[in-house]
């Protein structure tokens, strides 16, 4: 039986071993973290993150060859295969802070395989990290002085938060790079021998390293640039009467240009959009390419400044001042079908909104707890209200911020009675039926689209 072994039991190591696990018969699987609560979370009937799925995998493979421990050192000496699926996040200290990529927990985790390791071993990188960090990874790992040889493989993860169980059961495709000598493209074949379990070979693409570890930066710098596009012509939109869902709709129809992205909202989030294009975005400057830099950081920019936009086209409409206004937030997520609010644009909606001294009523079905965290110190009148019908009473406004299904079916006829009037809602996500919500009585302001105003 082969022993795979993931570090990290985060959004990425949890989901991913769990189906590698629910795969693999003949693999037992074992997942650690330096996060005691988290394994603890993991073993229990609560685990630590919400995904769609998840729930019925875990179960069907815990404690049958799937493992959730805190036992590190017990873990390494076992595995054959470990995968690495740490924290990345953008360094806010030092050299290259607020872009490049913060590796002291990937190199933590190289030196516990080195002091732990007793046999050689393959070591995959499953977090997403600067193109040419293997060769960093290669040199502490072989700095060991009980002559074991470790080959490094590249395997980055794709899934998006929310849809994970659909993506790994179901890739696009898995992506495995490796060293172009023997030894290399033997653990290449070995990674890509798990996957074949289930995934059709010719969706598993193998590369160098150095491609590997490039793709999964430029994959998330496309999809959010595409993001960014939509956003920045949702302004022009709001100027000139055109309708970004018609723009970007008939935009989207030319199939070289495709609809999937092409998505106006309040932008995007999500724990790896942002870091991973600034962490490009410090590679194009750390090899002398300052105007490649600029080209992409302007997609960050672009983010920014949409929620920055949305917060002014409210203050603009509700008479310049929130001032002791409440305004019930609807979703705190960074997108739906998660509790995941790393980067969240309703975040900084939020501080934005608490700067101008409105009061606000927070509600998502998810993502509270995370919402609590992330506004923890923060001045401010702010409640957490897991209904949303009491978060909107009383409510200048409503602000959409999360694409949440359940949103859509909300009667917003007994929210719209309860409300302050004049009664305003901005639909940062263009989810709701618009003009069914004007016909009620609000005063509806979509992105990139005419607002529906009784004034
Ligand atoms: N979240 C996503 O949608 C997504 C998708 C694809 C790739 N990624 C990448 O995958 C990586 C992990 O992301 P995540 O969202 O799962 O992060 P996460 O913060 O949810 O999980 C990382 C886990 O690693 C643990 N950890 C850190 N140092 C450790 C150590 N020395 N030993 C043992 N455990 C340690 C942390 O305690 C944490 O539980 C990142 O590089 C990220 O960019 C994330």
């Amino acid at each position: 039986m082969k022993n795979i072994l993931c570090i990290g039991a985060g959004y990425v190591g949890g989901p991913t071993m769990a189906v590698i696990a629910d795969r693999c018969a003949d693999c037992k699987v074992t997942v650690v973290d330096i996060n005691a609560d988290r394994i603890a979370a993991w073993n229990s009937d609560e685990l630590p993150i919400y995904e769609p799925g998840l729930d019925e995998v875990v179960k069907r493979c815990r404690n049958v060859n799937l493992f959730y421990s805190t036992d590190i050192s017990k873990a390494i000496r076992e595995a054959d295969i470990i995968f690495v699926s740490v924290n990345t996040p953008t360094k806010t200290f030092g050299a290259g802070a607020g872009r490049a990529a913060n590796l002291q927990f990937l190199e933590k985790t190289a030196r516990s395989i080195v002091e732990y390791a007793e046999n050689d071993k393959i070591v995959v990188e499953k977090s997403t990290l600067p193109v040419r960090t293997a060769q960093a990874m290669s040199r502490i790992l072989h700095s060991n002085t009980k002559n074991l040889k470790f080959q490094i493989i590249s395997n980055p993860e794709f899934l998006a938060e929310g849809t994970a169980i659909r993506d790994l059961e179901n890739p696009d495709r898995v992506l495995i790079g490796g060293m172009e000598t023997p030894e290399g493209q033997k653990a290449i074949e070995e990674v890509a021998s798990i996957y074949a379990h289930w995934v059709p070979r010719e969706r598993i693409i193998t590369t160098n390293l150095w491609s590997s570890e490039l793709t999964k930066l430029v994959s998330n710098a496309l999809l959010a640039q595409r993001v960014s596009s939509v956003n920045s012509i949702s302004a022009l939109c709001e100027k000139t009467e055109a309708n970004i869902d018609e723009v970007a709709g008939a935009a989207g129809r030319d199939s070289r240009i495709g609809s999937k992205f092409l998505k106006a909202s309040i932008g995007f989030g999500g724990s790896c959009f942002k870091k991973d294009i600034l962490n490009l975005v410090y590679l194009c400057g750390h090899y002398g390419l300052p105007e490649i830099a600029e080209y992409w950081e302007q997609v960050v920019k672009i983010n920014d400044f949409q929620s920055r936009r949305f917060v002014g086209n409210m203050l603009g409409a509700m008479f310049n001042t929130f001032a002791d206004k409440k305004i019930a937030i609807f979703g705190f997520a960074f997108k739906a079908d998660t509790g995941d609010t790393r980067e969240s644009p309703a975040c900084a909606v939020c501080l934005q909104l608490l700067e101008e001294h409105a009061r606000l009523s927070i509600h998502d079905p998810k993502a509270l707890g995370n919402a609590k965290l992330d506004l923890e110190g923060v001045e401010g009148d702010i409640s957490y209200i897991e209904d949303p019908y009491k978060a909107a009473e009383g409510a200048h406004a409503i602000a959409v911020m999360t694409d949440w299904d359940s949103f859509k079916t909300l009667d917003y006829q007994k929210i719209f009675d309860s409300m302050e009037k004049p009664a305003f809602l901005f639909d940062g996500r263009n989810c709701l039926d618009h003009e069914a919500l004007y016909k009620i009585g609000f005063n509806v302001y979509p992105i990139g689209k005419k607002h529906l105003t009784h004034f």
